[in-house]
């Protein structure tokens, strides 16, 4: 079966309900192949500006509908979601390249955000104030922000669009999305699951092609009030900076550096299976994977044991092969610094436990480096690829400064059996997230961010949704 032959399959962008060709377009490629497999618009400031302007008159009456008729609309979408949970994972895959069985999972972590945020429209409530004088009443509103931009990355082709257009919609907002460009069929397949679905018209549109054109159109519009952006700090701090003349609100969810700590105390086993989850999850390009590892000097030894026997088990391969879990990186340039990072830790003194080469195309072998030294560019920057670096620390302070010493502050996880430690070491880093003893973070009921460099603002969770609601307050007067 070819994918467009998949039911949920789409190639043009959808703007106001209309699904639009461009003149040009923009090739989709298999990272497993290299072969092209679609091609979608190739749009610019234009579409995105008449996106703009088709969310914001969609919005007046979405925004007045009850709560519970966003709710239901959501919940249909989500079960159309799971309903064609196989054919969305096959489409993932061959745009993105992760195991068909990852990408599976990765649907139905999307479809969980939309499923949570329909449950949330009819949790947004009020308040009422105590007021200064017994003839007025303080009330407390919460509004939708209005039109919403939102801009996606490649890793995450199907949950990043649902974490952030499924509580806009759940608000009362409509959005326009600019999907990654190597994997824009995943987002234009869940629009079109959201219009059959009957979400109406304009409400969820898809603009592909040029980020800078239609990323800028986005920013200058003073129509779109908020904007959620996944990717790189580099991109997240422009954004900001275009941000400040129409005082846009932002959520910025950017990159990582994430530490896992391995104390003396810890059951090392439960640590290496979580290393191979929170290392190995996407090939490593996931945002909380773990970059660096800081290990006890007393349980370094068998901790490289331990995690060099659970790699050895791990196959490398294209994503639509059963057996395959680890699939290829997503361009050349991801393959060119996966492998500038290991021959820098090499050439620092660090011992190459296995791996350390690329397999095949841009399939790089899952690598493991010893006695890392801390100033390896591995341990300062984002690898995003499946190469782990182990670095040594002899006590406490000594692995939280480590840990702590980074811009970055998005996710960090600590293994240890002490009850205390475990309460004193997450009090003390400095990161929006912490795995302790687990390894799997990322949920839809947990608030997902970071702080420092790598962003703003929380997704998912109850807080979520509170992205996308500005508060009124109302004073009223001669009672
Ligand atoms: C990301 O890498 O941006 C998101 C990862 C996740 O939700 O677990």
């Amino acid at each position: 079966m070819t994918l467009q032959t998949l039911p949920p399959y789409r190639d043009r962008a959808l703007i106001g309900g209309e699904w639009i060709s461009g003149t040009a377009t923009t090739d989709v490629h298999d990272p497993a192949t290299g072969a092209i497999i679609a091609q979608v618009p190739a749009l610019g400031a234009e579409e995105a500006d008449r996106a703009i302007a088709a969310a914001e008159r969609a919005q007046i009456a979405w925004r007045a509908r009850p709560a519970i008729e966003r709710a239901d609309l959501l919940h249909a979408w989500h079960a159309l979601v799971l309903c064609h949970k196989d054919a969305l994972a096959a489409i993932l895959t061959a745009e993105q390249g992760k195991p068909l069985a990852e990408a599976a999972g990765e649907i139905a972590y999307a479809a969980s955000f939309v499923r949570w945020f329909a449950e949330e429209a009819r949790r947004i409530d009020g308040e009422i104030i105590p007021a200064p004088r017994s003839n007025q009443r303080v009330l407390v509103w919460k509004e939708p922000v209005g039109v919403v931009a939102a801009i996606t990355p490649w890793n995450f082709p199907a949950a990043m669009v649902t974490r952030k257009v499924a509580p806009a919609l759940a608000a009362g907002c409509a959005v326009i999305l600019k999907p990654a460009p190597e994997t824009p069929l995943t987002a234009l397949a869940l629009a079109g699951l959201a219009e059959e679905a009957g979400i109406p018209a304009g409400l969820f549109n898809v603009v592909t092609g040029d980020a800078q054109a239609i990323g800028g159109a986005f920013m200058k519009s003073p129509v779109v009030r908020k904007l959620s952006f996944t990717g790189s700090t580099a991109v997240g701090q422009m954004l900001y900076a275009q941000a400040a003349p129409t005082l846009k609100r932002l959520s910025l969810e950017l990159g990582g550096n994430a530490p896992f700590l391995v104390f003396e105390d810890a059951d090392i086993e439960a640590a290496a299976d979580g290393a191979i989850l929170g290392k190995f999850r996407n090939a490593g390009q996931t945002c909380v994977c773990v970059n660096r590892f800081l290990v006890h000097d007393k349980v370094h030894d068998a901790f490289v044991e331990a995690l060099a026997a659970r790699m050895d088990r791990l196959v490398v391969g294209p994503g639509t092969h059963p057996q395959s879990t680890i699939g290829p990186l997503i361009n050349q340039r991801a393959v060119t610094k996966v492998e500038q990072h290991v021959a820098d830790a090499v050439a620092r003194g660090g011992k190459l436990v296995t791996g350390g080469a690329l397999d095949h195309d841009l399939f790089f072998t899952p690598t493991l480096i010893a006695d890392v030294p801390a100033d390896a560019i591995i341990a300062r920057e984002e690898t995003f690829g499946p190469v782990a670096g182990i670095i040594r620390f002899s006590d406490e302070a000594d692995a939280i400064r480590m840990a702590n010493d980074t811009e970055f502050g998005l996710a960090a996880y600590v293994y240890t059996r002490d009850i205390g430690r475990a309460m004193r070491v997450s009090g003390a880093l400095e990161y929006g997230m912490i795995g302790l003893n687990e390894a799997a973070i990322s949920t839809e009921v947990a608030p997902f961010g970071g702080i420092k460099a790598s962003g703003q603002g929380r997704e998912g969770s109850r807080h979520g949704i509170q992205e996308y609601l500005e508060l009124k307050y109302v004073m009223m007067g001669g009672l």
